[in-house]
This record gives C-alpha cells, structure tokens and sequence, in this order.
C-alpha cells in the first residue's frame, strides 16, 4: 500500500498527541468498519469560541494516526463553528492523499472531532438534542458517511443506494446496487446496518444487495 510522504511523517511524529488535562470538551468514536477507536479533547475559549487546544489518542492505524494529527492541527485556532466544517475529504488531501482502503481512517477522525464538537455546544447549552426523530434525509445523510472501500467514495455519491425506506414503526430498508461478485458485499452491508442501527428511534435495519 502507497502512503504519501506527509501520511508518514504525521504517522511517525503525530502532532496534538496525548489526552489534554484543561479540556473542556473530549468525544471518542469507534469505528465501525475496522472497530479501532480515537479520542479528542478540546479547548474551547466560551468567550470566542475558537479552538485554543487541542490532543488526541488513536487506537487505530497509520492513516487513522496521521489524520488526526492532520484535522486537529487544522482545527487549532478556528472557531467551532469553521472546525465543523472541516471534512474527511480536505484532510485527505491536506495529507496528499489516502489509499482508497484507507479512507475510513480519515472519517473516523473527522467524526470523532464533529463529536467533540456537538458535546461542547450540548454542555454549553448552543443546542439541543435533536428530537426530530427518524427520516429518510436521516438516513440518507448517514449513508452519505459510508464509504466503498474500493474507491474512497460514499454511497450516495456513487448512487449505489437505490431505494430509502423508513417506517412508523421504526424499521429502515435499504436497497444497495452492488454487483454479485463484488468482494465488499459482506463489508458494506455490516456496516450500513451498524451505522444505521445506532440512530434514534431505529428498531430494525433490513439490507438488500
Ligand atoms: Fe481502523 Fe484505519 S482506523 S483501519
């Protein structure tokens, strides 16, 4: 596997490493396509709102270290509300790239820092838990996460997804457009159910392939 020169050099000396003992913020996200783990901590000045500091641990892998040193280093310094929109994409390409495989890697970072993120605006009182309940934009925003490890993509933009159904009673269906013989069939169909089955209000995910 290709890794860019800056992929190792944040790899081999990650930057913002370590828990941060003044956080005022911190979230930890697993995820669900390899089970490997990372948290972050922030600190957050309540008068401006900017990221004054930030760490991380990462129990994941190369890709997964080195894009967390990578967004945090990103995040340091912008408000909330900018770090937010940081995405998975830009720290790819701020890192020069991530094999296909690998992207997940970059959206279990980005994750974990929106997650962040959301328990300082929750215990700050900057919004509310959402109730809005179960939807089909819910759901499709969710499947917009996962990604086809063959091409680093997500679903909705590869149009794989073919059909959204969400009932009053809780239960999703999803229609995927995967060939036969595709060697992720397993893969995506386990990780659609995970990503989908963790919603509120979800009592039953069925998967068609
Ligand atoms: Fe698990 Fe990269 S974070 S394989």
């Amino acid at each position: 596997m290709q890794y860019s020169q800056k992929v190792l050099d944040h790899f081999m000396k990650p930057h913002n490493l370590g828990k941060l003992e003044n956080a005022n913020a911190e979230a930890t996200e697993g995820s669900p396509a390899c089970g490997d783990q990372v948290s972050i901590w922030l600190q957050v000045n309540d008068e401006t709102q900017i990221i004054e500091d930030i760490g991380f641990l990462s129990y994941g892998c190369a890709s997964n270290i080195a894009t967390a040193s990578i967004i945090t280093d990103m995040a340091k310094g912008k408000t909330i509300d900018e770090a937010k929109a940081l995405s998975w994409k830009e720290a790819a390409e701020e890192l020069d790239g991530l094999p296909p495989v690998k992207m997940h890697c970059s959206v279990l970072a980005v994750d974990t820092l929106r997650k962040a993120i959301k328990n300082y605006e929750l215990s700050h009182k900057l919004i509310t838990e959402d109730k809005a309940g179960l939807s089909k934009e819910r759901v499709l925003a969710e499947l917009a996460t996962i990604l086809y490890p063959k091409v680093g993509e997500d679903l909705i933009s590869l149009k794989m997804v073919k059909y959204v159904g969400v009932d009053e009673n809780g239960i999703v269906t999803v229609d995927i457009d995967l060939p036969k013989f595709d060697q992720f069939r397993g893969n995506i169909a386990d990780e659609v159910k995970e990503h989908l089955e963790k919603l509120p209000d979800v009592k039953e995910v069925h998967v068609n392939l």
